[in-house]
């Protein structure tokens, strides 16, 4: 019997990152066997606790995670269907399009076969640092699928461009690999 394959989420460290929560609910109530990959960052903005309960299954943040004996970098892409990272703050950003592996989620994402979708959240003045625009077409470039970000109020208190794109237009735009 063929292993059913999984999606990776990848949660980085921005305020965005509750709204993961939400995508990774509605990923598993649809059925989806799902993994979630945190920064240790992104620990400082929801815990790992809310990702075991919704998926089943504890978030891996330990390159060494010692229950992936190949590394969690090898075994989570070996059976995967899509990746998506959201948030993708500015630094796992720069990481994947310069192809650093310095950590879990930019090593993982080098090992990735599947198709790749990143949510960029962060202030309006970093999205639209001319740095960060060279690494998102790099990234456009190199295949990845982008979505958003949206317009409005940023946690910063100002409204601009960054918010990172609502729980249901990811999944949307995710909508080719998820059937
Ligand atoms: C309160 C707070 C909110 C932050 N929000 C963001 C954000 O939305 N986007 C971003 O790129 N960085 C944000 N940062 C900075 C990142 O947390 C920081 O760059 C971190 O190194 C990212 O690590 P990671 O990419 O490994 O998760 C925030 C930092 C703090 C303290």
């Amino acid at each position: 019997m063929t292993q059913k394959k999984r999606i990776v989420v990848g949660v980085s460290g921005g305020i965005a990152a509750y709204k993961s929560a939400m995508l990774v609910s509605q990923l598993v109530q649809s059925g989806h066997l799902v993994s979630v990959v945190m920064t240790t960052a992104s620990t400082q903005f929801i815990g790992p606790a809310t990702f075991c309960a919704l998926t089943g299954s504890q978030p891996v943040v330990d390159p060494f995670d010692p229950r992936y004996p190949l590394g969690p970098h090898i075994e989570l892409a070996s059976d995967c269907k899509l990746m998506i990272i959201a948030p993708a703050t500015a630094r796992i950003i720069s990481a994947c399009a310069l192809g650093l592996a310095n950590d879990l989620l930019s090593t993982l994402y080098l090992n990735m076969e599947c198709p790749v979708v990143l949510a960029p959240a962060m202030s309006s003045p970093m999205w639209e640092k001319p740095a960060v625009q060279r690494n998102i077409s790099q990234l456009k470039a190199d295949g990845v699928h982008l979505v958003g970000p949206d317009s409005g109020w940023l946690s910063c208190r100002r409204i601009g461009v960054g918010r990172m794109s609502q729980p249901e237009a990811i999944l949307q735009a995710c909508k080719p690999w998820l059937e």
